[in-house]
């Protein structure tokens, strides 16, 4: 019994054993596929997700008109042998001569004889390409430059057009590169957008507050689009404007050219060494004013730290009938600019008599960056800068180039536009710094939208994440800024 019993024992010993055995076996086996299989699925996510750009195919052009694929908007493209870089291309319909301008870069030292390769109707047409080199390169070896491309005779809307030179034609490979020809038909009303601003170009911003007030101010101005080059700029920035780019204000155009050339961060050679004059802004000006000539019945070229406020009405809708009246239609309209320095914070005078301020909690302290409505004193107006960096609103169409102030080259020119109308509240670091406050002078214009602006503000800050949603919106009679 006693023997049975400790043959038992270990007969069941030896059973569980095995079984134990078993089930180990079993067990390494199914983690070994399950790690197997773990990592083949993150090996395939980990494929998938660094293989993306390569699935992205680039549509190419006809056969018929050569071999080679069509960039994406915005993608620059070099000229082979050469030191052009071509930013993009628009159908020209106000000079009489039927033509495509290819707004490029260029490098001022180097002459080229362009041949533009144009193609229309699934056909190849070559022409002579003329390059003209705007003068406000500021001293930099690269310029910006339309080259001008002629349409041959039966080729009146070409879809897609590369540019070459003439003297590496021989040995090129057939391999182009092509942009696609924009604005092909020049429409004069019925513009999907009032008024355009252009923001050129967004460089290491981190301005939260500043910008989500200066979008919200365009807006009750009546602004329908902004238009952002965006060169480098904080997270919270980006959060931001894929918030506006969602709700359709914001079209946010990626603008480096750090494959081909590099850029100065100075507008002139000695601010900041580099190739181009300021991050490439002045190809941006022109791209944006051609991007937007038939889209938009009015554009402005500023900056987002400036607000154009008229001082008799509102809004620009109720602003630009009052300048076509007073200056003539199709102007360039030039609005003088006052500093508002953003280093002084100063209540208004005792004697204003505020309108009701919208107060929230728990407020814009815990945004980062500048608070318009706190800077209200500017530095009065000197005859040195009275009329240096101004701004401008004008009719896209009139315009064939433009600059940071003003325009290089247009229909019927620029006009000052009376301070007493309307003027540029420019909110940024002095310009005179030595000024005491007691110098600076009190204008609350701004305040006259503060409490409809702090409720859009607050608006865009729940929403898109920046304060608490259950922050609470109280009208004020009395403004403590
Ligand atoms: C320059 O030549 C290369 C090689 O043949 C080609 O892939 C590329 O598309 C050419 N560039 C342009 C702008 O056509
Ligand atoms: C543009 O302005 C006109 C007239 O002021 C107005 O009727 C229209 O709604 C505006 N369009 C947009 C997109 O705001
Ligand atoms: C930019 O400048 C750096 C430093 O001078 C240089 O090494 C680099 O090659 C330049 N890049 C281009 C694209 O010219
Ligand atoms: C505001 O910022 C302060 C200090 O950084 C922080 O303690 C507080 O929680 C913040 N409040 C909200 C509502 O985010």
């Amino acid at each position: 019994m006693c023997a049975m019993c400790s043959n038992h024992q270990q007969l069941f010993q030896l059973k569980t054993l095995r079984k134990l055995m078993y089930c180990s076996t079993v067990i390494t086996v199914l983690s070994l596929i399950l790690l197997f299989f773990n990592y083949r699925v993150d090996w395939i996510k980990f494929y998938k997700a660094t293989s993306e750009p390569q699935i992205f195919v680039q549509p190419a052009v006809p056969q018929q008109c050569g071999q080679g694929q069509i960039v994406p908007q915005g993608q620059k493209v070099a000229v082979n042998k050469t030191k052009t870089l071509l930013m993009s291309a628009y159908q020209e319909h106000r000079t009489g001569r039927k033509e495509v301008r290819v707004i490029a870069v260029v490098l001022r030292s180097e002459t080229v004889a362009y041949r533009c390769l144009l193609c229309c109707h699934d056909q190849l047409y070559i022409s002579e390409g003329v390059s003209n080199i705007h003068t406000n390169h500021f001293g930099f070896a690269y310029g910006t430059a339309d080259i001008m491309c002629p349409l041959p005779s039966g080729c009146e809307t070409p879809s897609y057009i590369t540019v070459t030179s003439a003297a590496a034609d021989s040995e090129d490979k057939p391999d182009k590169e092509f942009l696609k020809v924009n604005n092909q038909k020049a429409i004069s009303d019925s513009f999907p957008y009032n008024f355009t601003v252009c923001l050129s170009t967004m460089f290491d911003f981190t301005n939260v507050l500043q910008l989500v007030q200066g979008l919200e101010m365009l807006q009750l101005l009546g602004v329908n689009r902004v238009v952002i080059y965006k060169t480098s700029n904080s997270p919270e920035i980006k959060h931001v404007l894929d918030y506006y780019t969602q709700k359709g204000l914001v079209e946010v155009i990626p603008w480096s050219m750090s494959r081909f050339l590099n850029v100065s961060r100075g507008w002139l050679p000695e601010h900041g060494p580099g190739d181009l004059h300021y991050f490439g802004q002045i190809p941006a000006l022109n791209d944006f004013i051609y991007r937007y000539m038939y889209q938009s019945r009015y554009v402005a070229l500023q900056d987002i730290d400036e607000l154009i406020l008229p001082q008799s009405v509102n809004s620009w809708s109720e602003l630009l009938p009052l300048l076509e009246k007073k200056y003539g239609a199709d102007k360039c309209y030039m609005f003088e600019n006052n500093v508002f320095p953003n280093t002084i914070t100063l209540p208004p005078p005792t004697s204003e008599t505020l309108p009701p301020q919208s107060r929230c909690c728990p407020g814009w302290q815990n945004v980062s960056g500048v608070n318009i409505l706190a800077h209200l004193y500017q530095e009065p107006i000197i005859k040195e800068t009275h009329y240096s960096n101004f701004k401008i609103i004008v009719n896209p169409r009139a315009v064939f180039i433009p600059k940071v102030h003003g325009l290089l080259d247009s229909l019927h020119g620029c006009s000052w536009v009376d301070r007493n109308i309307a003027r540029m509240y420019h909110t940024r670091a002095p310009k005179q710094p030595n000024l005491t406050p007691d110098q600076l002078i009190y204008d609350g214009r701004l305040l006259s939208y503060s409490a409809q602006l702090t409720l859009t503000v607050n608006t865009v800050l729940m929403e898109s994440g920046l304060l608490p949603e259950d922050c609470v919106c109280v009208l004020e009679q009395e403004a403590k800024l």
